[in-house]
């Protein structure tokens, strides 16, 4: 039996096939440089079921995500919202992505487990009361710090924070490691590193 129902499983199964054409095409030899924003860059289906698992296992109801692209990570978050009885705020810089992000959820049957917050999210996070149970951090590497900064006082106790790309790509990795160094000072964070997507740091408030 499939972990999401079958009207969720097709959009994201869209997306995925929509993530495998864009990599085939961007790993080409000879391949242009692609423009960031043209790509879904998204955290791919391992990724997106251990966030689901996550969310879901620890009942989060209130969920932030801090970079929607184009919606694929909101649909496992949007799902498990649904499971816990919850509802995902989503950020995202550019509204063309959010608009694309918001016919997927729709499709998805998940449109009213989702709120989009369009700008930087930066700004949006200072207005953001929280607390929130559960973070997904997925926005350019260089922002991870001040979302850190921003997000961590408004984590509930034993809300997780999941931070993507921590292994890849191998260029972002000393943002990672700035990350990860950063949660284990905080004081208040267990944390670890697991080798899944593209790497994943699971951080979670005591
Ligand atoms: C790696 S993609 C997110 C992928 C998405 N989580 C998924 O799995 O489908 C990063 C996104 O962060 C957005 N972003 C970058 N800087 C931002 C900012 N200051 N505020 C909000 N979003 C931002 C980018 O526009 C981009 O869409």
């Amino acid at each position: 039996m499939p972990l999401v129902d079958p009207v969720i499983e097709r959009v994201l199964a869209e997306f995925e096939r929509r993530a495998e054409e864009e990599h085939r095409r961007t790993t080409a030899p000879g391949s242009p440089d692609a423009n960031l924003d043209d790509l879904l860059l998204s955290v791919g289906r391992d990724a997106g079921t251990l966030l689901y698992l996550l969310a879901t296992g620890a009942q989060s109801r209130r969920i932030l995500e801090l970079g929607t692209s184009y919606g694929y990570s909101t649909v496992w978050l949007g799902a498990a919202a649904r499971a816990t009885g919850g509802k995902v705020l989503s950020l995202e810089l550019k509204d063309f992505k959010i608009e694309h992000a918001r016919q997927a959820l729709t499709r998805a049957g998940l449109s009213t487990r989702v709120e989009f917050h369009a700008g930087d999210c930066l700004e949006t996070l200072k207005a953001l009361p929280g607390p929130f149970d559960f973070v997904l951090l997925d926005v350019w590497k260089d922002l991870y710090l001040p979302c850190f900064e921003l997000v961590h006082p408004k984590l509930a106790p034993g809300g997780i924070i999941c931070a993507d790309n921590m292994l890849i790509p191998e260029k972002v990795r000393p943002q990672a490691e700035a990350y990860r160094a950063r949660v284990r000072e905080a004081g208040d964070m267990d944390s670890v590193l697991v080798d899944v997507g593209n790497g994943i740091e699971i951080s979670r408030r005591r």
